[in-house]
């Protein structure tokens, strides 16, 4: 067991005996080191004035990613680097991206820019040339400029991507590699005491041991919920214990018929394996917060949290997947709908943990649909989310509908009603689903609340349940923002 936490900034390790398990890393930037380029603005993972990049060692190379710092607890660093804005400047030289948002008058308010230039420096290290406008819209979701200059920023950003990917980053420790591999070290970590402490282990054992004899501990997989309780409800956490160092809990397995992720799969890794799955799930997951929130965010953590309006329940739910759940020694598994028991109770006992879920592939004769309907494009959480799989014989009659909503209910729930009330309609005979989309209203009575009123969501659910069934019955929608991609060979896999 390693008692103190270590990772590198400015070039040099750091290594720290002691914090408060409820330590920002922007707090320690900013209050015990001085790194004011980085900025506080909304303290919540919406606005990217405190983007960061967290370098680590993952699957034999170094990964860099943008984080918001705001919503990362420092003890969830260890083993990075942490590189912020101060960091990229050379003798005077500024960063490709920096001297690019100079010359095209992208630097303005200067309170946003420096996350802004973490976001495409980001995106400089690591995203495969050539970089469209539409994939740096995506690298920049997470960074309110809130004078609008997003043209010039997005010009600045086309120039410096247009530059091949760096073999060497030129910021941060010199021999990063080296570095890094000596701080992934798979050891167990805990700083503090028995009664406030917060423990980072390596291994699963150590992991399912500590949640058991400590079951009243805040489990934390990527802080991207957690950390606004801390830094919004102000809540005191006394016994953290986070999952992200624990490798076991990331995998990623897929076969003919099914995908299993780990709990500790973050949304970033998740998103190819999804895709290949549908390109709705693509376009769903293009449109989850923003990279920042993706690259720390988990999917065991967006399951857990139970929350109504959680992007991937209602998604998983329709495709239908298995939730692995585990206790000390033991495991169970569930179907994922009956995890949610009502709003803020889930099926899970003190001290267990998800392990991970399996999701069914749609096979040939299945349809898959799912759509987000939110206020903005980016960045913005679900007002209502449909999923729908419907399986048609060969005279393209519904067998078998499975249909699920987020938004519309106190938990992800499915609609029972309106699935038995379209087996054996014809997809081909959009006059027939009237019954089907009028039984919407015996399965969900939505609230109204800021996001939406409940006529709103319930016209909502019947337009999205109508959608579906046009583009599954092989009519074209006017309503996508963007054209759904071919089902690709690989979506079979
Ligand atoms: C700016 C912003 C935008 C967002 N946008 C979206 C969005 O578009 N769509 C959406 O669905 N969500 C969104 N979220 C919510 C959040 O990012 C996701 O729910 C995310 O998946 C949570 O995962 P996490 O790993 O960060 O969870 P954490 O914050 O670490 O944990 C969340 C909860 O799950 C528990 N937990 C975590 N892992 C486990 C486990 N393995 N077993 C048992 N319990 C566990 C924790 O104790 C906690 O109760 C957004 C959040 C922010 C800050
Ligand atoms: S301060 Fe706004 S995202 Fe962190
Ligand atoms: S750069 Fe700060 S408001 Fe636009």
């Amino acid at each position: 067991m390693r008692r103190n936490l270590r990772f590198i900034f400015r070039g040099s390790l750091v290594e720290l005996n002691e914090i408060d398990p409820t330590r920002m890393l922007l707090e320690w930037l900013r209050e015990a080191r001085h790194a004011t380029g980085t900025k506080e603005g909304c303290n919540e993972g919406d606005c990217g004035a405190c983007t960061i990049i967290l370098a680590r060692w993952q699957d034999g190379a170094v990964r860099y990613q943008p984080v918001n710092a705001c919503i990362l607890l420092l003890g969830m660093v260890d083993g990075c680097e942490v590189l912020t804005v101060e960091d990229l400047a050379k003798g005077g030289a500024l960063h490709p991206v920096q001297q690019a948002m100079v010359r095209h008058h992208g630097a303005q308010c200067g309170f946003c820019t420096p996350g802004i230039v973490m976001s495409l420096v980001a995106a400089y290290l690591a995203e495969p040339r050539p970089v469209s406008r539409e994939t740096i819209a995506e690298c920049l979701a997470g960074n309110l400029c809130r004078c609008t200059g997003y043209r010039p920023i997005f010009d600045a950003a086309a120039e410096a991507l247009a530059d091949p990917v760096p073999d060497d980053p030129g910021i941060g420790v010199a021999g990063k590699a080296a570095a890094l591999q000596v701080l992934a070290d798979g050891r167990d970590l805990i700083l503090g005491h028995d009664d406030r402490f917060f423990a980072a282990p390596a291994q699963l054992d150590t992991f399912a041991e500590m949640a058991a004899s400590h079951p009243e501990a805040t489990l934390v997989s990527g802080a991207t919920d957690v950390g606004l309780w801390i830094t919004k409800k102000l809540q005191d956490l006394p016994k953290v214990i986070a999952l992200n160092r624990i490798e076991a809990l990331k995998t990623i397995a897929e076969d003919e018929t099914t995908l299993f992720l780990g709990a500790g799969v973050t949304h970033t890794a998740a998103m190819p394996a999804l895709a290949r799955i549908d390109p709705d799930l693509d376009q769903l997951m293009k449109r989850f917060a923003s990279r920042q929130v993706r690259a720390s965010g988990t999917i065991g953590g967006n399951i857990a949290n139970g929350s109504p309006i959680g992007d991937l329940a209602p998604a998983l739910v329709a495709l239908g997947c298995t939730l692995h759940l585990r206790h000390g020694a033991e495991s169970r598994d569930l179907p994922l709908e009956d995890f949610f028991i009502a709003y803020g109770k889930q099926d899970r006992r003190p001290g267990e943990w998800i392990s991970g879920l399996t999701i069914t592939r749609p096979g040939p004769g299945s349809h898959f649909r799912c759509f987000k309907i939110s206020k903005r494009t980016d960045e913005d959480i679900s007002t209502v989310m449909g999923a729908f799989r419907i399986e048609l014989d060969a005279e393209r009659r519904i067998v078998s509908a499975r249909i699920a909503f987020g938004g519309m209910a106190a938990t992800p729930r499915r609609a029972a009603k309106a699935e038995a009330a379209l087996v054996g309609l014809p997809i081909a005979a959009p006059a027939e689903w009237a019954v089907a989309l009028r039984a919407l209203a015996e399965d969900y009575q939505p609230i109204s609340d800021m996001r939406a009123t409940a006529a709103y969501r319930s016209r909502v659910a019947r337009a999205l349940l109508g959608k579906a069934l046009t583009e599954i019955g092989g009519a074209r929608s006017l309503t996508r923002i963007q054209p759904r991609g071919p089902v690709t060979e690989a979506a079979h896999v």
